[in-house]
């Protein structure tokens, strides 16, 4: 090559505009805003300084690669050979906007083909296949025959973030940290361009690409779209600068496709030939690598079964939304005494397919709130700027929409506030709002890892430390390892925070939700969301159960939850309370209230608004809203006895109370921590209903044993670790007491003189609540005889407060315990709660006509007895309240 052809291949300084201010991230402009490129005259970033590695690495010199210098700092994946690299992830990140060549990652499935200086021009390479020209060309004919273009272009390697997939369970890839992503300006040809040229003929949909480097299963080769390749706004382009200088060979020196916005394994290296045809590449690494196959594909099942690799559903082409957290670096500390009160907390975030970051958001807790960041995207300097010769091609990309590279995004947080959080997340959203999910999508190749991003807090004296969740390679260190040392499971939905209750419990499956018939046959009424919308208020409540329009209004007055859990539900979708919820036998009642149902656009628009995040309002007096689900998070977990717990929950702001009439319960909706599947059931705080900032709940955890299967809910109580949030909504239930003998039952005013309250296990809590409002309040004498059953004398919950309340108040409470396995020596009473008791203790004789009610609470099959013996005794079923 003489130095004059060779001149297209090198930087030429006076190309260049002048260098940029270093640091463009921000400053004090409001959270969430872009930081604008300053009007008049555009700078974009320009290549950070550089050094051709000049030494070949010891590991190198026993590889085929033994002729190529290499950088010492970056991380190798794979051993020693082939060479597979990521940059630390601060080192990276320092470099800014765009990356060196020798801290560029690097993916090579096997040797580099060594093309020296002389033979660059000469390298040739071919478009065949179906097409009307084929061409042969060689590099200098590219270089001459074509306006060289220069693009900022992200690359990313698929397996970015692989690591901590690596950490829950093995996958089939090496473990990546989160510096698989490296940014460049690269100089070449449109693909399109030549494509046109080779005019493809009818019936050609593939563009199929093939390097030089011979592999044990062929050469590397794959394919996409033809139609993306004569895109304009795809980008695609026959790349043979990266930052104003030839190809490194890691790189593809000479000659390399370049996709931006799509994974870094369509971008291959060394072109050799470009084949054009009507199906995808047959090529064994188009085939076996760059796929996400399901979940639940296992090692074993993707090995036996090739079918799964040749579906081509699962290939992937365009990059999944994702971001990671540069600053604080992973095991960072931060003095909490003379550092700056405030904390810049800074990373990257990049879309797929050229579309762009919008947001990109930060919560302290866990995902109840969540923050805006800043963002930069120095990108969109390069498309300002003026045509210019900019690095050996023309840099003109004001007509290009597309983001193809990566954003920098950061936010200000008070040391205070990092002090108190246990952990920083981090979650981008694209243009389309594809969103980073909250937990990982395991797959058997470990790629397009994108949950959200965390780095977790630790207090340690005056310092904080934060940790990664992974480091590359083999490298120790970050909180996944951590967990899963100290045996926590890290796909518990927790991040592995879970404490005891560990048995997964079996989901609903599909076939035992549809045993119960829930719609009427040959009811062919279409409704639309404006339809049932209409139906939102209390008079003529409509809501939705799996797709279907049910009218509650003529169970207003019958519904044993009492009316508001309908009116509650007016107008929208009720399908995770109601099948959460109901038994099989309420489940059959409801196909007479069948009356249609909703047309797609409906169930569209419904499954929208259940994906929605929660918009958090403005602060409120109370916390409890009846149609909307409201998070608090569990503040502390007190362990009562070996199956007891109360779990307290901070509200809002300390002002706050909780809202719930006394009478009254609310609902708890728990994911499962597995299956991501809602859990619902109510409760009733044993908390008092004035109390301000906090809530408590006392729950009885029904563990799993040999014989049975436990409480789906309480298990997965007790598996939340302090600091996460669960979502209630409320208040519920049919029965209010408004103080000094006055009740309602569904909105009817009653007036009753004695409460006879039976009880058994932990349905004592709402029996509690309405018995200690009674106690509390010295002018109210209204009488209460309870009747409160258990099993051992230690099963008995809240005895404590119940015994206080008794001793305090004789002269209008009857307390009685049954244990039904009662210790020596014990002076209660013995056995089940069933007639003979009843008789005794709660018989309608002694009571004048409705001046009594029985309130009711416990396990199914005592509410059963209870129920027939009081019919039996004479009392009448409106005198009768079952909770
Ligand atoms: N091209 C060839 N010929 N051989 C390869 O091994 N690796 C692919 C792609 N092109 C590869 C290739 C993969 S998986 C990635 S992520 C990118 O190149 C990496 O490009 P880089 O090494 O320049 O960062």
């Amino acid at each position: 090559m003489t130095e004059e052809e060779n001149v297209h291949l090198r930087r030429t300084t006076a190309d260049l505009p002048p260098t940029p201010p270093d640091s463009e991230d921000g400053g004090p402009e409001k959270a969430g805003t872009e930081i604008a490129a300053s009007s008049s005259t555009p700078s974009f970033p320009l290549p950070p300084p550089t050094s051709t590695p000049t030494q070949v690495l010891d590991p190198d010199k026993k590889t085929p690669d033994s002729w190529l210098p290499r950088d010492p700092r970056l991380i190798r994946l794979t051993g020693v050979h082939p060479f597979n690299v990521e940059a630390p992830l601060t080192d990276l990140f320092n470099e800014g906007f765009l990356t060196s060549p020798e801290l560029f990652y690097v993916r090579n499935h096997g040797y580099v083909p060594n093309c020296e200086d002389e033979d660059v021009l000469n390298w040739e390479f071919s478009i065949e296949g179906m097409v009307e020209h084929p061409i042969a060309m060689t590099l200098r004919d590219l270089l001459d025959q074509y306006e060289q273009r220069t693009y900022p272009i992200t690359l990313v390697c698929a397996g970015n973030r692989r690591k901590e997939q690596n950490i829950v369970r093995k996958t089939k890839g090496f473990s990546w940290g989160a510096a698989g992503v490296s940014t460049a300006l690269f100089t070449g040809v449109p693909l399109g361009e030549l494509i046109h040229r080779a005019k493809p003929k009818r019936g050609a949909r593939y563009l199929c690409m093939e390097g030089a480097d011979k592999l044990p299963n062929g050469c590397y080769g794959t394919s996409v779209k033809l139609n993306w390749a004569t895109d304009p706004n795809k980008g695609m382009m026959l790349a043979h600068a990266m930052n104003g200088e030839m190809l490194r060979p890691d790189h593809g020196k000479p000659l390399r496709v370049v996709i931006p916005g799509q994974i870094g394994g369509r971008s291959v290296k060394w072109l050799k030939r470009i084949v054009i045809t009507s199906e995808p590449s047959d090529n064994w690494y188009h085939i076996y690598d760059n796929r996400v196959l399901p979940t639940m594909v296992s090692p074993e099942e993707a090995a036996n079964n090739s079918t799964w690799w040749k579906d081509e559903r699962y290939a992937i082409y365009d990059l999944s939304t994702n971001s990671a957290i540069a600053q604080p670096a992973h095991d960072q500390q931060l003095c909490l005494v003379g550092s700056e009160p405030v904390y810049r907390v800074r990373g990257y975030a990049y879309g797929g397919g050229g579309r762009r970051v919008t947001r990109v958001e930060i919560t302290l807790d866990k995902g109840k709130t969540w923050r805006l960041a800043n963002i930069d995207y120095a990108e969109d300097r390069y498309r300002e700027a003026r045509r210019q010769n900019l690095c050996g091609g023309v840099l003109d990309l004001w007509d290009h929409e597309a983001s193809f590279c990566w954003c920098f995004w950061n936010l200000d947080i008070s040391l205070e506030e990092l002090g108190q959080s246990s952990d920083i997340f981090v979650r981008a959203m694209d243009e389309s709002m594809n969103i980073q999910p909250r937990d990982m999508y395991w797959s058997v190749l470990g790629m397009m890892n994108n949950p959200w991003y965390r780095v977790t807090i630790t207090k340690e004296n005056d310092y904080l430390r934060f940790e990664h969740p992974t480091q590359p390679a083999l490298l120790p260190g970050g909180w996944m390892e951590r967990v899963k040392n100290a045996g926590g499971n890290l796909a518990n939905g927790y991040w592995g925070e879970q404490i005891g209750g560990e048995e997964v419990p079996e989901p609903v499956t599909e076939a035992a939700a549809a045993e119960v018939k829930m719609t009427k046959d040959g009811l062919n009424n279409l409704i639309t969301v404006d339809e049932l919308r209409k139906h939102d208020k209390e008079e003529n409540p409509w809501f939705v159960v799996n797709g279907e329009v049910y009218d509650g209004t003529d169970y207003l007055k019958d519904h044993p939850g009492g009316a508001s859990s309908i009116t509650a539900a007016a107008g929208m979708d009720a399908t995770d309370e109601f099948v959460a919820i109901h038994s099989e036998t309420a489940k059959a009642m409801l196909i007479e209230h069948h009356i249609g149902t909703l047309d797609e656009k409906g169930k569209a628009a419904l499954a929208g608004e259940e994906g929605q995040p929660e918009v958090d309002s403005e602060p409120t007096a109370v916390f409890l809203q009846p149609r909307a689900w409201r998070k608090a998070t569990l503040c502390n977990k007190k362990t009562v006895s070996w199956d007891t717990r109360i779990f307290s929950f901070k509200l809002d702001h300390g002002e706050q109370t909780l809202g719930l009439p006394v009478g009254q319960h609310l609902m708890i909706r728990l994911r499962d921590p597995v299956t991501r599947e809602a859990i619902i059931r109510s409760y009733t705080p044993i908390s008092q209903t004035t109390q301000k900032g906090t809530m408590d709940v006392l729950v009885k955890v029904y563990f799993n044993t040999n014989e049975r299967k436990g409480g789906k809910m309480s298990q997965a109580m007790d598996a939340l670790p302090v600091g996460h949030f669960v979502e209630f909504k409320g208040p519920i239930g049919k029965f209010r007491y408004l103080g000094h003998g006055r009740c309602t039952v569904n909105d009817v005013e009653r007036r009753i003189k004695t409460f006879i309250m039976i009880s058994g296990g932990s349905g004592i809590t709402p029996i509690y609540q309405v018995f200690r409002e009674i106690m509390q309040e010295r002018s109210d004498d209204t009488r209460c005889v309870v009747l409160d059953s258990n099993r051992l004398l230690e099963d008995i919950l809240c005895k404590e407060e119940l015994d206080a309340h008794a001793k305090d108040n004789h002269e209008k409470c009857r307390l009685m315990y049954t244990l039904t396995s009662a210790p020596d020596g014990w002076e209660g009473l013995r056995g089940r709660i069933a007639a003979p008791l009843l008789k005794e203790h709660a018989s309608r004789s002694a009571h004048g006509a409705g001046e009594a009610m029985v309130l009711v609470c416990g396990p199914e099959a005592l509410e059963k007895t209870v129920h027939k013996a009081l019919l039996e005794d004479g009392w009448k079923d409106d005198d009768l309240l079952f909770f």
